[in-house]
């Protein structure tokens, strides 16, 4: 029986929205229980509303180490058990290279990277003590190429590549295993208010993309259950691209 279906617990950063959300959803239709990470009280309240009573929301914010501590501190608490943790919280700030401050730069990386890192240090006695922890942090396809206007975004997801490898080594013999799913283009509300602000325009990416559309949350939320569960017991320091097949494309020659 998969921990999921055991009542097993997975903690979502970013939880109340998007990708995370759907991820949530995803393992309490499988029997676990879910606790929502994030900084949005209203999008928390209305998740938790959505999901049931599997769900608990807490008010985090990943840039904050107190914060992330008094999280696990209050997961141990009340859930008793710590099974699995999506790393998933996440804004975009585009900027032109050439324009972009240190102030939004280290803003970028301290969400994306180093909250990853809050995140999965609070979480490792927990994850230890059970019956096989799994953590699933999200990439990008900007982990993997080069876009204009986006050098904190492309950084900052490069660099969960590194710290996915390192955790996965480092703590198997703990019996954690650390993955990472690699998102193409989503709809969500990142990528609505992108479109939205005229930073995005999705005509060239759906036709960039072999399969000729966005994902749906609930798309990427599958691969990431398929690497919290234990049908990939042996995948371990993978990132596993669920991008429409973007990053493998060479019908440009
Ligand atoms: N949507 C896409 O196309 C796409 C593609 C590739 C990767 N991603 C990545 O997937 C992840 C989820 O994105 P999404 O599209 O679901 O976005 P989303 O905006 O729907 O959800 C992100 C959530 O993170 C929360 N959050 C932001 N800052 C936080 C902080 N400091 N502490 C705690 N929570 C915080 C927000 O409140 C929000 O609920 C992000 O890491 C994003 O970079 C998204």
């Amino acid at each position: 029986m998969d921990i999921a279906e055991q009542n097993g617990v997975a903690a979502v950063t970013g939880g109340a929205s998007g990708i995370g959300l759907a991820f949530a959803r995803r393992w309490i239709d499988s029997g676990g229980r879910v606790v929502l990470l994030d900084l949005s009280e209203t999008a928390l309240r209305d998740a938790q509303r959505s999901l049931g009573g599997a769900a608990r929301g807490m008010r985090v914010d990943v840039t904050d180490a107190s914060s992330v501590a008094g999280a696990f501190a209050g997961i141990r608490d009340i859930e008793g058990r710590l099974d699995a943790l999506v790393n998933s919280a996440g804004i975009a700030r585009p900027a032109p290279s050439a324009e972009v401050t240190d102030a939004d730069f280290s803003l970028m990386l301290d969400i994306h990277l180093t909250g990853t890192m809050r995140c999965v240090r609070a979480a490792y006695p927990l994850l230890k003590e059970g019956a096989g922890g799994r953590i699933v942090n999200i990439a990008s396809v900007a982990a993997v190429t080069g876009m204009p206007g986006r050098i904190s975004y492309t950084t900052a997801k490069a660099g969960i590549g590194g710290l996915t490898r390192t955790l996965a080594v480092e703590w198997a013999k703990d019996g954690i295993r650390t993955n990472a799913v690699g998102p193409g283009y989503v709809r969500t509300a990142l990528t609505d208010a992108l479109i939205a602000q005229g930073q995005l325009d999705d005509a060239p990416i759906k036709a960039r993309t072999p399969l000729g559309r966005f994902a749906e949350p609930e798309e990427i939320a599958e691969a990431i259950y398929f690497l919290a569960s234990e049908a990939s017991s042996y995948i371990n320091g993978h990132v596993l691209m669920a991008d429409g097949g973007m990053t493998v494309d060479g019908s440009w020659y």
